[in-house]
Formats: C-alpha cells, sequence, structure tokens
C-alpha cells in the first residue's frame, strides 16, 4: 500500500473497531468489515494502520479493484489477494484444494501450470475457500478488497461466496468502498445489503474530521500547532476531508511568491499537474488514461519515445508528487487525481493514445498474469461510471467540498507554512462535472486495453 508521510488522527474510536473484529476472528468467529466513505476521507489510510499494527498477528492479503470504466477485468482483486498464498503452497496445493480446486486455481494463477480444459466458477469458490480456509488453520487471516465501488463481478461472486461459506475459519475480510459511489444498481449494492442483516459483519463509516481532528492533521503535516483562525478557514475550506486537507496545507502557494490558490475542487486537484512542463502533462494525461498503474515500458511504447527520453519527465511528474513510482510502471498518488487529468484529456488525445495502446500490446494480463477466462457466472458487465454516477453537478454538490476559495499571495508564517488562511477569500464553487471535459468524461469509457495490475 501506500507510503504514507504523517501519523494517523482522529480515528482511534474506527481502529479499535477493526482490533475487536480482529480480536473475535483470532478466537474463531470469522468477521467481515466494511469500512465506507466518500473520496480522500482517509479509508486506505485507516486499513494501512490497522494492518501495520497487526502485522504480526495475522497473515494479511490485500487486493484492490480498479477502475477500468466499467470493461474491467474478472477477478482483479482476488488474484492480487490470493496470488502470494496460492503460489506458496507449491507442490502440496493440490493436496489442500483437491484436483478439481487446483485445476480452478491454475486458471486464475497461470504459474501454477496449464489448467486444459476451463473449471466452472463453482469449483474456483470452493478452492478460494479451501485455501483461505488452510492458511487460517496457521494464523488468522486478514483478506483486504479495497475499492469495493470498482469491483468486477466474477470478484464480488468470491466474496459473496465467501462469506456464506466461511463460516467457522479465522478470516477477517477487510472491504473498503466510497458509499457516495454504490447507488442504486451499482453491481455492489446487493453485496452490501446482505451484510448489513449478516451479524458477522460490521460497517464503519468514516466521518469527515471535526475542528480538532483538523487542527490534529494541520500539526501533523507542518510540525506546529496551527492558530485557531488558520485552522477554521481550512475546515470551512476542506469540509474535515483529510486529503483535501493534506493537499492544502502542502501546496506552496501559501508561501511567498507562490501561485494563487485553486478556485474549485478540480483544479485544486490539477495545481501540481498545471505546474508541470508540458512533456510531463502529456506523460500523465496519457497515464490517467492508461490506468491506476502502468509499465514504463508499455508507456514509453504508446509514446512512441526511447524509455530513457521520457525518464526526465517522468522524473519530474514523480518529483512533484503527481505520481508514484512503482516497481516496474507509475501510478497515480490518489485516484482523485487521476480523475481530474483524465477529465483534461481531449477526445482526440484520448482516440490517439488508446489506437497506440492497441497497436503496443497484445491482451492485457491481469494482475502479473495472463487474463483469465470470462466466467459464465460472472453476472452482467459491471456498471460504467456513467452509470452509476448521478447526472448533473449532484455528485459534486455531495462530493466537493466548499472549495469555494482563492488564495491570495501571501507572507509565510514562521511557525506554519499555511499560515495565512485567514486572508483567503471565498468565491462560488467550480465544478468539475460541469465542465465540457466532465460532461464527456461521463460517457466515455476508459479503455481496458493497458496492462494494468492491483497496487498493493
Ligand atoms: N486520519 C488521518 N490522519 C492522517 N492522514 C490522513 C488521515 N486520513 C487520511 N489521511 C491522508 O489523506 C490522504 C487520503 O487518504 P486515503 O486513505 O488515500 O483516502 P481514501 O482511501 O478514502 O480515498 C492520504 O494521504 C492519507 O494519508
Ligand atoms: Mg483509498
Amino acid at each position: 500500500m501506500r507510503p504514507h508521510t504523517v501519523d494517523l488522527v482522529a480515528r482511534d474510536t474506527e481502529l479499535a473497531e477493526l482490533a475487536a473484529a480482529l480480536s473475535e476472528v483470532a478466537a474463531g468467529e470469522p468477521r467481515t468489515v466494511v469500512v465506507g466513505g466518500e473520496a480522500g476521507i482517509g479509508k486506505t489510510r485507516l486499513v494501512t494502520e490497522f494492518l501495520e499494527r497487526h502485522a504480526r498477528e495475522a497473515r494479511v492479503l490485500v487486493g484492490r479493484c480498479v477502475d477500468l470504466g466499467g470493461a474491467g477485468e474478472a477477478y482483479t482483486s482476488i488474484a492480487g489477494a490470493l496470488r502470494p498464498l496460492a503460489i506458496e503452497h507449491g507442490d502440496e496445493l493440490r493436496a489442500v484444494v483437491g484436483a478439481g480446486g487446483h485445476r480452478a486455481l491454475q486458471g486464475l494463477f497461470p504459474q501454477l501450470g496449464d489448467a486444459g480444459a476451463p473449471a466452472a466458477p463453482g469449483g474456483l469458490h470452493e478452492a478460494i475457500a479451501l485455501l483461505l480456509e488452510a492458511a487460517a488453520a496457521d494464523a488468522p487471516v486478514v483478506l483486504v478488497i479495497e475499492d469495493l465501488h470498482w469491483v468486477d463481478p466474477a470478484s464480488l461472486a468470491v466474496l459473496r461466496f465467501l462469506t456464506r461459506a466461511l463460516t467457522d475459519a479465522r478470516v477477517l475480510l477487510l472491504v473498503s468502498f466510497r458509499s457516495d459511489e454504490i447507488g442504486r444498481g451499482h453491481v455492489a449494492r446487493p453485496f452490501l445489503a446482505e451484510l448489513a442483516r449478516d451479524r458477522r459483519a460490521r460497517r464503519v463509516e468514516l466521518a469527515r474530521l471535526d475542528r480538532r481532528g483538523t487542527r490534529l492533521l494541520m500539526q501533523a503535516l507542518t510540525g506546529a500547532p496551527p492558530a485557531e483562525a488558520e485552522v477554521d478557514a481550512l475546515l470551512e475550506r476542506t469540509d474535515g476531508v483529510p486529503f483535501y486537507i493534506e493537499e492544502l496545507v502542502d501546496l506552496d502557494g501559501c508561501r511567498d511568491g507562490a501561485p494563487q490558490l485553486p478556485e474549485g475542487l478540480r483544479e485544486l486537484l490539477l495545481v501540481r499537474y498545471e505546474r508541470l512542463s508540458e512533456e510531463a502533462q502529456r506523460i500523465a494525461r496519457h497515464l490517467a488514461v492508461g490506468g491506476v498503474e502502468v509499465d514504463h515500458d508499455l508507456l514509453a511504447a504508446v509514446l512512441r519515445a526511447e524509455p530513457d527520453d521520457i525518464e526526465p519527465a517522468i522524473r519530474e511528474a514523480v518529483a512533484s508528487g503527481v505520481i508514484l513510482a512503482t516497481e516496474t510502471g507509475y501510478c497515480f498518488r490518489h485516484a482523485l487525481v487521476r480523475e481530474a487529468i483524465l477529465d483534461d484529456v481531449l477526445p482526440g488525445e484520448r482516440e490517439r493514445c488508446t489506437s497506440a495502446t492497441r497497436s503496443s500490446t497484445r491482451p492485457a494480463p491481469v494482475a502479473g498474469g495472463r487474463s483469465p477466462r470470462p466466467s459464465p457466472t460472472t453476472g452482467p458487465a459491471p456498471a460504467t461510471r456513467a452509470a452509476r454516477s448521478p447526472p448533473g453537478c449532484a455528485r459534486c454538490a455531495r462530493r466537493a467540498p466548499r472549495w469555494a476559495t482563492r488564495r491570495r499571495r501571501s507572507t509565510p508564517s514562521a511557525r506554519s507554512r499555511c499560515g495565512t488562511w485567514s486572508t483567503i477569500r471565498r468565491r462560488p464553487a467550480a465544478c468539475p462535472a460541469s465542465s465540457s471535459w466532465g460532461a464527456r468524461r461521463r460517457i466515455c469509457a476508459t479503455p481496458a486495453t493497458w496492462s494494468v495490475r492491483s497496487r498493493c
């Protein structure tokens, strides 16, 4: 998972709930905990902190659902989470899951050998449950599935099966999702409704930080206690969403001679991007079209450049904090940043990028392996982002904090990098969805032809 820079603040209750669930699991009671909240509220951070604190008590498996605009590969998150477990058994795997189960897992993990004829999905579900039960016999297992709002139906079917089938295994299923993105008709909604009726399941809903939490986070970020007026100003402008607090405190815009504060939410997300050179911006746009994570070599091929030639611009984008370098490629610092940059991609550029990708790739592998076969039980294709998002600006009205702000040039405080919040003047909030590119974005599915793998 992503590295973080400051200590977690104001989430003691939520951490205690997760710890209590793990204790119950350790005592032999399987549990499911769903962590909900809007984008940037700190779901990943909470889960990461919990895992770090309890790393020695449990076997941790992490899978991540990826945003592929409704064209997701089957089993992305499940395969990402279970790969280490399936591989480590080696020759003994067959004894753990049986011959049929082994064949089913071969369909998911090509490293296990050629499966021959495809196995029925029911066999795969059973094999996954057996695999988890075997692991849980040694130590409690925490199976994390991040960003359920982007889940593919095949992974979802596995999760539903596991919550029913694992009745006495020491497994904690920990699922995070953007609660404002799972509306009526979303593929994951019935699953969440089932969990709401399940006595073994709990929901942890992350609220925005209050005044105290905002102050604590400001202090953690700046290393100094902020003035009360600064806390008020930041709270008013961020509504206590940690990602935006972090972003505003972090922007050097509050220093002398720095550019002005952005007008709206989308502009805020784009501040770092807009400070990049043209070449680095072009690369960031290609990455945004490409997906959650893109391989370096594939990126070079799509840009029709030698890998060495694009490195300076990539280095610039990494240094500015727009993207992060992974083992073999790049991903965005936060999904919100990718979404904002994607809105900035012109249709022609998107088309060029997509066709360059088609000619540069073979069929996309899932999570470091070959593409799994489509499953007859995966159900209907996942809803596109367009179908899942309420029309017009309603979504923004709900999600966007009051970004009616413009930062004046300010004198830096000796104590704090954000010593001039009180000088910020409010303006009507800008809305990303109301821009023409935002509107276009909602009807354009992200091409699924890029290589995408789980980040965790
Ligand atoms: N309670 C918190 N204390 C400190 N930092 C936080 C807290 N909550 C979130 N953050 C930071 O805010 C940013 C966004 O959080 P993240 O967990 O990625 O949000 P989400 O997963 O809900 O979209 C991250 O950089 C994270 O470290
Ligand atoms: Mg997250």
